[in-house]
């Protein structure tokens, strides 16, 4: 069974805490990190975050991989093996893409300032890829421990009806080749398809994709960003976030349903998980209970339940919804069994 974890707005969703949790709920053999580099940093509980390991970390019995689709900057990835103390449970792709110091200082001269890139190398970097001149893991001395062919790991966990937790980076408007948020985009698409392509797998090995919102938008950069709260509004929702890369203060939004819809659609969404509930509606942090959540809370993910419902057509309901940054600040409403030797996951209506 291959879950994959994915964004549904401009990233920073929450993807990290959702991948945590799915790692440790579901007894992930496997957690495998998709597409992005340094650039896309997951939180999955307060004070632990990562830029390069999987954030399957936090659940000690998960083997743990860094797909070929991820660019990798060695001095990053081995400092955070070291932090998290992962060496012997960590394998990473031999095709990954290396970023040099020279990248960084290209994407700082020039994508920083024209679209707002964080400056961490990635972009530069992907193009020399495509150009073939780029260096790859199997050439970098200090990553041959752990070099791996993260495809066929995947390939053979599946086979063998392991579970496997996928995470990919950032957020569907984010995608590259969306034209209407070209160029503010990253450095390659960013939803299912493209990930299970970085991973090594078909569209078919995806048995679950949960696109993952924040119960408001957020944004890193420039870019457009429809309902964008001024100061006032800011002030007035009490909600301040700081990129966990950049540094810089996101932007913020409300809930933005078309480019909900079309990420749930570009993803082939069968479930969704709503973040930070907690921010947007008051006293419903930590709360376990879909019945313990407030009327104002539970109104909004009911009416996006109907509204995914309605729009979507793989969807099976809002799966997982979230009260808090940590593990157990969650409600999760899905029921998995087994039919034969597969899991199978339904959802119980929010
Ligand atoms: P990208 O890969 O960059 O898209 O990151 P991400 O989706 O993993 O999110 P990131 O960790 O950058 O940012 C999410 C922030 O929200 C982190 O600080 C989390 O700890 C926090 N967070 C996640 N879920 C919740 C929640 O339900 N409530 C609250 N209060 N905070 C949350
Ligand atoms: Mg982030």
């Amino acid at each position: 069974m291959l879950e994959m974890v994915v964004g549904g707005f401009y990233g920073d969703e929450g993807k990290g805490k959702i991948t945590g949790y799915l790692a440790v709920k579901d007894d992930a053999d496997i957690v495998v990190r998709a597409g992005g580099g340094p650039q896309a940093g997951h939180t999955i509980v307060e004070g632990k975050k990562v830029r390069q390991v999987p954030g399957g970390f936090i659940n000690p019995k998960s083997r743990l991989l860094i797909a070929r689709g991820t660019l990798i900057n060695p001095e990053i990835l081995l400092d955070e093996i070291e932090q998290y103390g992962v060496k012997d449970r960590i394998g990473v792709d031999y095709g990954c893409t290396i970023i040099e110091r020279e990248h960084m200082d290209q994407e700082k001269a020039d994508l920083v300032k024209r679209v707002g890139s964080v400056g961490t190398g990635t972009g530069p970097a992907r193009s020399y890829r495509i150009l073939r001149t780029a260096k790859i893991a199997k050439e970098i001395e200090p990553l041959k421990p752990y070099l791996t062919d993260v495809s066929a790991e995947i390939n053979k966990a599946i086979a063998a009806n392991k579970t496997v937790v996928a995470e990919g980076v950032h957020g569907a408007a984010l995608s590259l080749l969306d034209y209407k948020f070209y160029p503010y985009v990253t450095s390659q698409d960013t939803t299912a398809s493209q990930f299970a392509a970085d991973i090594g797998i078909g569209p078919k090995d995806i048995d679950e994709v949960i696109v993952v919102y924040k119960s408001y938008v957020s944004r890193v950069g420039e870019g457009p960003l429809e309902g964008e709260w001024d100061e006032e509004k800011r002030k007035e929702m009490g909600i301040e976030e700081i990129g966990t890369v950049s540094g810089r203060r996101r932007r913020l939004a409300d809930f933005n349903y078309e480019l909900a819809k079309d990420a749930m659609n570009k993803n082939s969404g069968t479930q969704s998980a709503i973040t930070c509930v907690d921010r947007l509606f008051k006293n419903n942090e930590s709360v376990r209970e879909y019945g313990s959540l407030t009327n104002d809370a539970k109104a909004f993910i009911s009416n996006l339940n109907t509204f995914f419902k309605s729009n979507s057509r793989y969807f099976k309901g809002i799966s997982i919804i979230s009260t808090g940054p940590n593990l157990e600040d969650t409600i999760d409403l899905r029921e998995r069994s087994k039919v034969g030797s597969k899991e199978v996951t339904e959802v119980r209506t929010a």
